[in-house]
């Protein structure tokens, strides 16, 4: 699961987590947060799993795998037009049963209001809710278990680098991770003005109120899903040197900004790094790669 990238030259050694490598249609950081969400539903006798996301959405496409081969109807409510062309994550989720809820731009801006959701709800009795990316309790906790890959729960280790989309991978990995050890979070939107506190909000619901995070935003490239031409190269070089394939979206910018920092000389020299490969390559397919 831990293989070795590169040592630079002055002697930072830089390995990589391939959670990518799991054996599911739900692989990645989906994975540790679904499949808790999916036992929390069946406690509940839900019968239903519904959530929130875009028409690449890797958690959307999880959801409707995992709902599949658990035995659950799933709902996606997509931020996208009926009218608008499937995409092949939307044609995937739909071949795994799952029914699309579309929503305009400015309802979705409304999935976390309670009233909407409420409404929504109604549409479809004995559903259990996730937020979109998975971002409650019960999906942080279960990327707690990420660290259990990791020998010595991390220790070897200087400092975790990873991709945030809502921080909720990070939350559930600093929640877990060895003492002394900084989890570096590369947020892939311009996030400056909330992730940081939705993390330490996250990490105080965990009962885990620690420092040893931060967040680094200096490589979001614009916008989510922007791909400047930079992080592009960085990524077509990465996968002809290593054979490993990024998605564009979160991990190509996290290995990015480990190159960047490690050219830069900010770790000190004998630094070991593991940037933790979270998956998202079905999301490769929206861009023209
Ligand atoms: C492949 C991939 N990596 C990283 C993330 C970011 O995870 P989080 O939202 O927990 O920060 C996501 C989104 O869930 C993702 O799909």
């Amino acid at each position: 699961m831990i293989q070795n990238l590169y040592t630079s030259a002055n002697g930072v050694e830089v390995d990589i987590l391939r959670l990518d490598t799991i054996d599911s249609l739900a692989p990645g950081n989906k994975w540790f947060k679904l499949v808790p969400n999916l036992v929390a539903a069946q406690h509940a006798n839900a019968t239903r799993l519904i959530s929130f996301g875009g028409a690449y959405s890797n958690h959307l496409h999880a959801l409707a795998a995992l709902g599949h081969v658990k035995g659950f109807e799933t709902i996606g409510c997509v931020r996208a037009d009926r009218g608008d062309p499937l995409t092949p994550t939307l044609l995937d989720a739909k071949s795994w049963g799952m029914t699309l809820h579309y929503l305009s731009r400015s309802d979705y801006r409304r999935r976390n209001e309670r009233e909407f959701i409420t409404e929504i709800l109604a549409q479809y009795p004995n559903s259990y809710l996730i937020p979109e990316g998975g971002a409650n309790k019960i999906g942080a906790g279960g990327c707690g278990k990420i660290v259990d890959l990791i020998p010595n729960r991390g220790s070897d280790y200087t400092a975790l680098v990873l991709a945030c989309g809502t921080g909720t991978t990070l939350a559930g990995i600093a929640s877990m991770i060895a003492d002394g050890v900084r989890v570096i979070g590369v947020p892939v939107l311009k996030a400056e003005k909330f992730m940081a506190r939705d993390i330490s909000a996250m990490l105080a619901v965990l009962g885990a109120d620690r420092d040893n995070w931060q967040l680094d935003h200096r490589f979001h490239g614009g916008a989510y899903a922007c791909l400047p031409q930079a992080v592009l190269e960085h990524m077509q070089t990465f996968e002809c040197y290593h054979g490993i394939l990024l998605d564009p979206v979160y991990t190509a910018k996290a290995s990015y900004a480990v190159q960047s920092m490690v050219d830069n000389q900010e770790f000190p020299a004998g630094s070991r790094i593991l940037l933790v490969h979270t998956g998202g390559l079905q999301g490769r397919r929206g861009f023209n790669l």
